[in-house]
């Protein structure tokens, strides 16, 4: 009996070590029993009519090379015992058929993007350690038995790498091309320039990189710390090195999109050349992140100059999209000039938008009559759209809806879903980021096609791509962390058909990852992360569900939120946790060997007299809705790593009555708000609380004003008062929101978020 289970045991480890698992997932798979091996007499060849796809299969010799030490030429013909790239020319363009049997590997396509798809499949089902880097003595070279059939669904398949705010060096983009072409991503759009620096040789205009490329210092720590590190950053690319990048992203079929930033983000290229400023002040490149007032004026010298740039641009660049920016550009340097408010006068234009509309149609004219296309962030729609202009639907999917009921081409990018600056984990386990929070779930959760579309309109829908600022990314490594894994969820999105299933997706990932780890890829392991629920038990008391996207491993759990280690709590589904005081839980995943993977997460409960009890809201929430719904009452403590159990009211008072079923006594009332003021976020500026028999006539017990430390960051300011012995059915609590955002606020003037958690009564 122990035997047969070792024999079962064994064989079901052999079957699901070969499982085909690759990324982004094929069309169609169809698995043999058997498998072909790599032995000294195989051969790389390409069919006598298929010579074109010899560069491709060069690729394949040479990882061969790199892993066994040998030498591999490509020969042609046909036969057994060989990886053989053959011509079909049924196959449509990027589309590929790869077949393994035990006596050979054909991959057929129509032409070579078809062939280097299919060898980036095969490169997949060998063992990860083709990847490497490094001679793999002990490598055995064999693959499963197998026909895929497979082609993408979009034809734009992208990332972006903003190098403007950071300079990023060739090395890197090099790397970054492999490894997204080895998901079948064909674009790599590059944002060149920025107001904190212009990357790319201009021959006509030097002082754009002499001046341009470099600032004196970079914010240290997050934008609102208002800190600088003092010290200068700068780097360009030459015309060479470009010239060399497309050229080796060309052998990779990736297409590189270059964005020149045009009207705003433009004050590195103003502080080289104060001209197309204006006013023609001398400023200095950019050193604070955020959008910035200077920007291109759009007078003749300014034209004449972006002509110039985009002449050099579209020489370098065989892509036909040539990105212009055209996002976040204040209108305030316009509205000051009298020069444009003559030329919106003579121009017939409304207003700045206009003259926005202007500029770009401007652009698009020159770029349309150098045979090539603009494409330009989703603001090109005010003001009207260009009329050869591609849309790149980035505040959300409202701006691609509206470009292809107009029938213009879109590329998805929604902040939502494909903002890889945004953090991927809880953010007290993740490296400093922009904001946000944006797990490899939800990314891979993005559907492109609107369900605002009809089918026609959705043909405009040409593809997706996921954007990495990097005011907050320095490094490669970084980059590469932010990238990696949701990068493959783009893949996924961007060739895969629509039906999607993350824990099919999580499985490949997790093994996907020893591949990773051969191309020395720092990707995120947030995946691993534990995840909080909470239901109620019949006592009204939380219990908690932790739960890992993997379940391979253990998750241990602390109950007093110190970091959990090899020896603590185990977590059972079957041992429920039920929280019957105050405490902080923290986990985190651990494998079999003790380790643990992924970060540690944890959540705060409150156990008191309110707990569970039902109350009512004098102005509903908005889009902050706590998670349930009774959220201010249901134990979880809103803590500064996540909005969501925080109940979040836009510009309205927090005007909140409990009532506890008969009348209680309490002596003390807590509650807490957020502080966030770079997201809007302010305490408010006072507190009541009050007591009724009937929920009619209510008496005041406590009045507080509340010291504002309205440009704090990140803080929980957690209020526990002392309201002296009570006795009432009916509690009130009223918070008055802060009010407009103050002078110097980024969003002066607009109503101000108030966020609440749990109100807790004793
Ligand atoms: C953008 O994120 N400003 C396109």
């Amino acid at each position: 009996m122990r035997k047969i289970l070792l024999a079962l045991l064994i064989s079901f480890g052999a079957f699901a070590q070969n499982t085909i698992s690759v990324i982004p997932k094929p069309q169609s798979i169809i698995q043999g029993k058997g498998k072909f091996v790599w032995n000294e007499n195989t051969q790389i060849s390409v069919s006598e009519d298929n010579l074109e796809a010899k560069e491709v299969a060069e690729q394949l010799a040479l990882r061969i090379k790199i892993v066994t030490n040998k030498q591999q030429n490509v020969v042609s013909g046909k036969g057994s015992n060989r990886i053989l790239f053959s011509k079909n020319t049924q196959i449509e363009k990027e589309g590929y058929v790869l077949k393994v049997s035990s006596s050979g590997v054909n991959i057929e396509a129509s032409n070579p993007i078809g062939h280097f798809y299919g060898l980036q499949t095969l490169l997949q089902l060998f063992p990860a350690e083709i990847l490497s880097n490094s001679f793999q003595p002990k490598l055995i070279l064999s693959l499963p038995e197998c026909t895929i059939k497979d082609q993408p669904r979009f034809e734009y398949r992208g990332v972006m790498m903003d190098v403007g705010r950071y300079f990023f060096p060739i090395s890197f983009i090099k790397k970054l091309i492999d490894v997204i072409a080895a998901h079948k991503l064909n674009v790599l759009h590059l944002h060149l320039t920025e107001d904190q620096g212009w990357r790319i040789e201009i021959k006509k205009y030097p002082k754009l990189t002499e001046i341009g490329s470099i600032r004196k210092e970079s914010m240290l720590g997050h934008y609102r710390d208002q800190k600088y590190d003092g010290k200068p950053h700068g780097g360009f690319y030459t015309q060479n090195e470009i010239r060399d990048l497309v050229t080796y992203a060309q052998r990779k079929f990736v297409t590189i999109v270059p964005e020149i930033e045009m009207p705003g983000h433009a004050l590195a290229a103003i502080a080289a050349y104060p001209e197309l400023g204006c006013t023609g002040e001398q400023y200095e490149v950019g050193t604070k992140w955020g959008v910035e007032e200077r920007v291109f004026c759009p007078n003749e010298k300014t034209f004449e100059f972006l002509e110039n740039v985009l002449t050099e641009v579209i020489d370098l660049f065989p892509s036909q999209y040539i990105h212009i920016g055209g996002d976040e550009c204040p209108k305030e340097a316009w509205k000051k000039s009298q020069f444009c408010q003559d030329l919106m006068k003579k121009e017939g234009l409304k207003d700045e938008h206009e003259l926005q509309s202007y500029f770009i149609r401007r652009i698009d004219k020159f770029v349309t009559s150098k045979g090539r296309k603009i494409i330009g962030w989703d603001e090109i729609l005010e003001g009207g759209l260009s009329p050869n202009a591609t849309v790149m639907s980035w505040r959300g999917v409202e701006g691609g809806i509206a470009a292809a009921k107009q029938q213009h081409d879109v590329i998805m990018t929604p902040n939502s879903h494909m903002y890889l600056d945004y953090y991927q984990g809880i953010p007290s386990a993740e490296p400093l980021a922009i904001g946000g929070f944006l797990p490899v779930e939800k990314t891979y959760s993005y559907e492109p096609y609107a369900p605002e579309l009809t089918t026609e309109e959705s043909k405009y829908i040409k593809g997706v791509q996921a954007n990495l600022w990097t005011e907050y990314i320095s490094k490669p490594e970084h980059a590469e962390y932010m990238l990696f894994p949701r990068a493959l969820a783009t893949a996924e999105i961007g060739w895969s058909s629509k039906e999607k299933d993350f824990v099919d997706f999580g499985k490949r990932m997790t093994k996907h990852f020893e591949r990773l780890n051969q191309m020395a890829v720092n990707y995120s392991k947030a995946y691993y992360n534990v995840d909080f629920s909470t239901e109620k038990n019949k006592l009204s008391q939380p219990v908690v569900l932790l739960k890992s996207n993997d379940d391979t491993g253990t998750i241990r759990y602390t109950l007093d939120g110190t970091k959990p280690n090899e020896k603590s709590l185990i977590y059972s589904s079957t041992k429920k946790i039920v929280v019957t005081g105050d405490r902080t839980i923290a986990a985190a995943l651990f494998a079999k060997s003790g380790k643990m993977i992924g970060g540690v997460t944890s959540k705060s409960y409150v156990i008191s007299t309110s707990t569970g009890k039902n109350y009512t809201l004098g102005t509903e929430p908005k889009r902050y809705l706590g998670g349930e719904k009774y959220a201010l009452t249901n134990g979880v403590r809103g803590d500064i790593n996540s909005n969501e159990p925080w109940v979040g009211f836009s510009g309205a008072n927090f005007d909140f009555v409990l009532d506890f079923g008969q009348k209680t006594n309490f002596t003390n009332v807590s509650v807490a708000f957020q502080g966030a003021y770079t997201s809007w976020i302010m305490p408010p500026r006072n507190i009541e609380i009050l007591i009724s028999d009937d929920n009619k006539t209510f008496k005041s017990i406590k009045k507080l004003d509340l010291a504002t430390a309205v440009k704090t960051e990140n803080f929980v300011q957690q209020l526990n008062i002392a309201v002296g012995n009570n006795n009432a059915r009916y509690l009130k609590v009223v918070a008055e929101n802060y009010g407009k955002l103050p002078e110097g606020h980024p969003g002066k003037g607009t109503p101000s978020w108030l966020f609440v958690d749990e109100v807790s009564v004793r």
